[in-house]
């Protein structure tokens, strides 16, 4: 269970715009995560999820009220992206179609202050292909446009598993792979948290998930989180309109895990 925090956001507000454009996108959010965490952001489009995940990347900064990594403010991004790293929504952006995918696995290093040697990065981005069923010898000099989404979206993890972050922010980062690649994925996530007690928020549509892989959920609309707590009380004692809605719309393949515990 946690001991200490690793994100604190107090009254977070994000504003985007000006005068009659302004667009208040995160209305005034109160969370905590702690060390070794696994906490998953669920709710529909447009309520915010992403906004929070480039929060806590850094890529963004609170309009009012503060967000805190390790009980500071994020104002060095370089610094931050040492430990904490993200699995992004749509791989095709991640990744430049100009140059070969294990050139870019390999230059994912490039973020580190204590970069490994050649040898040791061309290691190491073998053992992640490997851990996410990809042959290192069927990558060689393949490009992003090559690939299949989900295929892709495993080469977004093999970095994450390369890279071994303390803190990882998966943004819908199995939306594009089927049912069985996506328990591989999960179960291998689950894996390295158990290795490196690694923090892991995860942002996700579907509350199945959430309930599946979360030691905390947090339930979101318009900008506010709406619900917070274990995945049984949120799952099995809904109180919001809003998480029984999501729970409603959990994909038949997921209903299982939820349903038969509130049968
Ligand atoms: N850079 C930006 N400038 C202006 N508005 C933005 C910006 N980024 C996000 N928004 C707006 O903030 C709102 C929340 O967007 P966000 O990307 O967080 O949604 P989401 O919950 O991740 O949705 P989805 O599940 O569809 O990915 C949207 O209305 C979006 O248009
Ligand atoms: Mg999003």
């Amino acid at each position: 269970m946690p001991n200490k925090n690793i994100f604190e956001a107090k009254n977070l507000v994000k504003e985007f715009g000006q005068g009659k454009t302004r667009n208040t996108v995160l209305k005034g959010l109160n969370f905590e995560i702690g060390d070794g965490e696994i906490v998953t952001i669920v709710g529909g489009s447009a309520c915010g999820k992403s906004v929070i995940a480039k929060h806590l990347l850094g890529f963004l900064q609170p309009t009012k009220g503060e967000l805190l990594y390790k009980g500071k403010k994020i104002t060095n991004q370089r610094d931050h992206w040492q430990t904490v790293q993200p699995i992004f929504q749509d791989p095709f952006s991640a990744f430049n179609q100009f140059f070969s995918i294990r050139s870019q696995l390999e230059d994912s290093f490039k973020v580190l202050y204590n970069k490994p040697s050649k040898a040791e990065i061309k290691d190491k981005v073998d053992e992640a292909l490997l851990a996410v069923n990809v042959m290192p010898s069927d990558l060689k000099e393949k490009f992003p446009f090559e690939l299949s989404g989900g295929q892709m979206q495993r080469m977004l993890l093999a970095r994450i598993f390369a890279l071994k972050p303390q803190v990882l922010i998966a943004d819908e980062a199995t939306s594009m792979v089927d049912a069985c690649v996506r328990a591989n994925i999960l179960d291998y996530l689950m894996k390295l948290k158990e290795e490196l007690n690694m923090t892991i928020v995860f942002i996700t549509h579907d509350i199945g998930l959430a309930y599946y892989v979360s030691d905390r959920i947090f339930v979101m609309h318009d900008g506010q989180i709406v619900e917070h707590g274990t995945p049984d009380d949120v799952a099995l004692n809904p109180k919001s309109p809003q998480t029984i809605q999501l729970l409603e719309d959990i994909p038949d393949i997921h209903k299982d895990w939820v349903v038969r515990k509130r049968a």
